[in-house]
């Protein structure tokens, strides 16, 4: 659909299935369906998490609610710099709840480690983290999460969610990008 723009297949439509079962499991276990601080919240990080946010909702069997919050790093594209502004903030005050950032992906770990101090000031009953994809060559910053689908190479994944220049976030796979489309040989 693309043409030749997708280099590989790195995580298949039945790898990411079998991943979200596995990490819905996971936050099952982390979270009591009775919690006295009442529904589990799962906070989106926009627009990356989409698909793994809809998907992990509906395997997990606690009940959950869902908020969604965009982000977008100041300064220049090449060198994410750690300061984050906020386009759209949560509806909802997350004082006393039971919060999970759900992240497509973490790459130098700045967008969540700034996410991570500005929710918890907001006084969260807990807060913890939950990604589909970690770089761990490309991290620039330390940051704990509960649970991470896949560790991934340091290499421009697109799908799922994710995209390169606002395209290729409808594919149904984790695909590496043919570095053709972004300049390089
Ligand atoms: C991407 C990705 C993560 C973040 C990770 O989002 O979805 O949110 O970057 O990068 P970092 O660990 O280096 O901070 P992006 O800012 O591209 O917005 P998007 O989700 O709308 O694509
Ligand atoms: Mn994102
Ligand atoms: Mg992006």
């Amino acid at each position: 659909m693309y043409g030749d723009d997708i280099a590989s297949v790195l995580i298949s439509e039945e790898q990411i299935a079998e991943k979200v079962e596995e990490l819905a499991e996971l936050v099952a276990k982390r979270y009591p369906a009775d919690a006295p601080e009442g529904d589990l919240l799962l906070v989106g990080v926009l627009k990356g998490a989409i698909f793994f946010m809809t998907d992990l909702a509906k395997k997990l069997t606690v009940p959950t609610q869902m908020e969604f919050m965009a982000v977008s790093s100041y300064g220049s594209s090449t060198s994410s710099s750690g300061v984050v502004r906020i386009m759209k903030d949560l509806d909802k005050d997350i004082a006393g709840r039971n919060v999970l950032i759900v992240e497509d992906i973490i790459d130098s770990g700045l967008t969540l480690s700034w996410l991570l101090r500005n929710l918890s000031s907001r006084n969260p009953a807990s807060l913890e983290v939950v990604t589909l994809l970690r770089k761990p060559d490309a991290l620039r910053t330390q940051v704990d999460v509960m649970g991470v689908g896949f560790d991934i190479p340091n290499e421009f994944v697109v799908g799922y969610g994710l995209d390169y220049d606002e395209r290729y976030r409808d594919l149904p796979y984790i695909g590496t990008l043919n570095p053709k489309v972004y300049g390089g040989k």
